[in-house]
């Protein structure tokens, strides 16, 4: 598609009302429950398969709906807005298949973005460990040659959707005196003899989206599922944020629309001191503080969305690791901040679970910590400039 840079075109303002109007009908009256129960939402999964929203960057040749990055930011915010868990479908689809279309042979292409594509089977990443977190190079998950095959051991911690998806981008050590340069990435089935998860992990948000360990004993693959030559995992894994922290940075979008949504349609509704809460000039100059934050970071996001789809298209950008880590940053702490003025303008009310802005604050969180803590974009952040 060939779609101007930083302006949503026509397609992208008809994609945006698609979702919405699904995201209204069928996920917002889930998102509550689904984060009160901890289950991953499969009907919200199969309304966005029925629809093609579920993996839409997939490109056509691989049966994908070939949408470009900025309708994959669409896609992730709208559903974001109704509910953060279910956001991550399209988002670790996303995650898990970019190293895929960055460095894999076409063999392995073929032989696993269709199922992506078709809704089959969904897609995670597999790059933290339990010491290994923000020094991702730490990583001590083994994989050994053996012949014509490699076997891996060791466990992948904080992987999302870990147990609902079938496939797993995951990253190795397949020369420990190399540090990062020996590092491998592959494709691992959730079939594979060996394979099992930890459980989930008990968190504040996205409750519906399962976090758990990736378990690898003696897993025994073919070499043919690694991704791109020995030793590039590492690269792999950061050139894939490079393109993903702006679906991160979506999903903060999204989180922090609905919220400002929700409290702007309360403030309007709620009277004290006999008026409206809405004509106290203090809320007036929170809601539009929220709204300017919000707009800022979404043109940032947006343009960072420009950047990584000419990246992908042979395009390299010099300015998109700085891009990508300034809008996923910049996006997840206005979201912290406006979903915790949103819970303040609905006062005690916003505080409990009969309003769906406590949820909100607490998805948002996890935007400031994953695909690397705000403090680790900074750094990148900085590295860009300085360097
Ligand atoms: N693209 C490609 N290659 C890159 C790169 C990029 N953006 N940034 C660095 N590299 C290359 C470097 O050039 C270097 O290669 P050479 O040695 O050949 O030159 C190699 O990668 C190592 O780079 P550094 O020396 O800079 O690596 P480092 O160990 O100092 O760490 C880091 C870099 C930025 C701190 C990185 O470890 C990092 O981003 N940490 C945060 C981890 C993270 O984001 N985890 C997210 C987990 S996924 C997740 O959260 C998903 C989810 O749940 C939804």
């Amino acid at each position: 598609m060939d779609f101007p840079l930083y302006a949503p075109a026509e397609e992208h303002d008809m994609l945006r009302e698609t979702v919405r109007a699904l995201a209204d009908e069928k996920i917002a009256p889930r998102a509550a429950e689904a984060d009160e129960a901890g289950e991953f939402p499969w009907d919200v999964y199969k309304a966005l398969v029925a629809t093609d929203l579920h993996a839409i960057h997939v490109p056509e040749q691989y049966g994908g709906a070939g949408g470009d990055a900025l309708a994959a930011v669409i896609v992730i915010e709208e559903v974001a807005r109704a509910c953060a868990s279910s956001s991550l479908i399209p988002a670790v689809n996303k995650l898990g298949t970019v190293p895929l279309l960055l460095s894999a042979s076409e063999e392995v292409k073929a032989r696993y973005l269709g199922p992506v594509a078709r809704g089959d089977a969904m897609f995670s990443y597999a790059l933290s460990e339990a010491e290994a977190g923000s020094d991702a190079a730490a990583m001590k998950t083994r994989a050994v040659r053996d012949g014509d095959h490699y076997v891996l051991n060791g466990a992948k911690m904080w992987i999302t959707n870990a147990g609902v998806s079938e496939y797993y981008t995951l990253m190795a050590v397949t020369d420990p005196a190399a540090g990062a340069r020996g590092i491998s990435a592959f494709v691992v089935e959730k079939s594979d003899e060996g394979v099992s998860f930890g459980p989930k992990e008990r968190k504040l948000g996205i409750r519906a989206s399962p976090t758990r360990q990736v378990i690898l004993d003696n897993v025994r693959i073919p070499e043919t599922r690694m991704i791109g030559a020995p030793g590039s995992g590492f690269k792999t894994a950061l050139a894939t944020l490079d393109h993903t922290r702006v679906t991160i940075a979506a999903q903060a979008l999204g989180i922090a629309q609905g919220a400002l949504d929700y409290a702007i349609g309360y403030v309007k509704e709620r009277k004290q001191f006999g008026r409206a809460i809405a004509d106290f000039q203090g809320l007036q100059f929170m809601i539009a503080d929220m709204a300017m934050k919000l707009e800022a970071a979404r043109q940032l996001t947006y343009h960072a969305a420009a950047k990584s789809e000419l990246a992908m298209h042979g395009q390299p950008q010099k300015d998109l690791t700085f891009l990508s880590s300034a809008a996923k940053c910049a996006a997840s702490d206005a979201a912290m901040e406006i979903t915790t003025d949103a819970v303040q303008l609905l006062g005690g009310y916003g505080y409990t679970q009969d309003f769906p802005v406590e949820r909100m604050m607490r998805d948002a969180k996890i935007t400031q910590i994953y695909e690397g803590t705000n403090q680790i974009q900074r750094m990148v952040m900085a590295r860009q400039l300085l360097k």
